[in-house]
């Protein structure tokens, strides 16, 4: 692996090797002390975030290393006109990694490209955040001793939500994994989920109802509705509060059952499930930052590539997904992919028209 850009392009085995790794971590962090000194990673955030960028951050410092960065694009180049292109050239001549965190669909994809170091894609627009995945797969892992024959609901914005997409792309390496996918219908998963779903096998069922289903859950993953990719200010307000997890409604639950949130938590969760010993979410944000310094280790100390490949320049966008990268990015080449057969958009898995 070089970068980390979706779950679903890293083997199982390499997973397996993350996770042993990030497990030595927490239980010898002292070992680690040195694994990144010297190395320098590069913390590209053009979005709001305090969980992951901090939980870079702490990985990085945790392993000798250092961060450098901006958390607001408005004190970058960006803010003057310079594409994600140049921005990643440059960038990636100081440092020996690159995390990025955008509003826009493919760019980290876009960004690897371009990179002389890997890149690890922190969060695209509603796409995909697979080091969240990492953090999601360690808990479960920890906390129930496996994921193979589980049933897991997945409650919130499917549609938006891009923890989700990444962990559905994960449970294709586990087997008789059952995804109960709660949402109301215009916030359902995106097709090109359904379609790897159908593809690798994975049973699925979709419902709008949490109460109905939360007896059968081995794990309840809860997701805030992600108000700032709503186009329509109504669309956001007819589904804001839809669920909310509270302790009477966990009483159906069984004993084991873990609550899971990526979080930030809006109402999704009312403050007295945080006393249930089910409730897993602030448990689940600390081993997402072992999991980072595990791959922070592997990857800020992989050898730099002095040159690129020479990538095709594209002349207009073939996806017609307005959050995509190719959107604004136009010399991206028109990559194209297959999800289950049908031709999708190499950056943002939008199906092409
Ligand atoms: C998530 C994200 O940014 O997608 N947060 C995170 O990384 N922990 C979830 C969210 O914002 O709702």
């Amino acid at each position: 692996m070089r970068h980390l850009i979706d779950f679903g392009d890293l083997p199982r085995e390499e997973w397996d090797e993350l996770y042993r790794r990030a497990s030595q971590i927490m239980d010898n962090p002292a070992r680690f002390l040195d694994a990144c000194r010297g190395k320098v990673a590069c913390n590209l955030f053009y979005e709001p975030s305090t969980r992951t960028n901090f939980s870079f951050q702490t990985a990085m410092m945790r392993l000798g290393g250092t961060v450098f960065g901006f958390a607001d694009p408005n004190s970058s180049s960006v803010a003057k006109g310079e594409t994600l292109k140049d921005t990643i050239k440059m960038v990636s001549g100081y440092a020996d990694v690159v995390v990025m965190r955008t509003p826009w669909e493919g760019s980290a994809k876009a960004a690897s490209l371009y990179s002389h170091v890997p890149v690890i894609n922190a969060g695209d627009g509603g796409h995909m955040h697979p080091t969240q995945t990492m953090a999601d797969l360690t808990t479960i892992t920890r906390l129930h001793g496996g994921v193979d024959g589980l049933s897991i609901g997945l409650c919130g914005d499917l549609k938006n939500g891009r923890t989700v997409h990444s962990l559905i792309k994960a449970m294709e390496k586990f087997k008789d994994v059952k995804f109960f996918l709660i949402s109301p219908r215009e916030l359902a998963v995106p097709e090109y989920m359904r379609s790897f779903m159908r593809e690798h096998n994975i049973w699925f069922t979709e419902v709008t109802g949490l109460e109905a289903v939360i007896p059968q859950l081995d794990v309840l993953y809860m997701t805030r509705i992600q108000r700032e990719r709503f186009v329509d200010p109504l669309e956001y307000e007819r589904n804001k509060g839809i669920y909310i997890l509270t302790r009477r409604k966990l009483e159906r639950a069984k004993p084991d059952m873990l609550v899971m949130h990526p979080l930030p938590r809006v109402d999704e969760i009312t403050v007295d499930v945080d006393d249930d010993p089910r409730a897993a979410y602030f448990q689940q944000a600390r081993y997402g930052m072992f999991a980072r310094m595990a791959l922070l280790a592997d990857l800020a100390n992989q050898p730099r590539l002095e040159q690129t490949d020479v990538v095709e320049i594209g002349t207009k966008p073939v996806c017609s997904n307005p959050r995509c990268i190719t959107q604004t990015e136009h010399y991206l080449p028109p990559l194209v992919k297959k999800n289950g057969g049908v031709d999708c958009c190499a950056f943002c898995d939008a199906q092409l028209k």
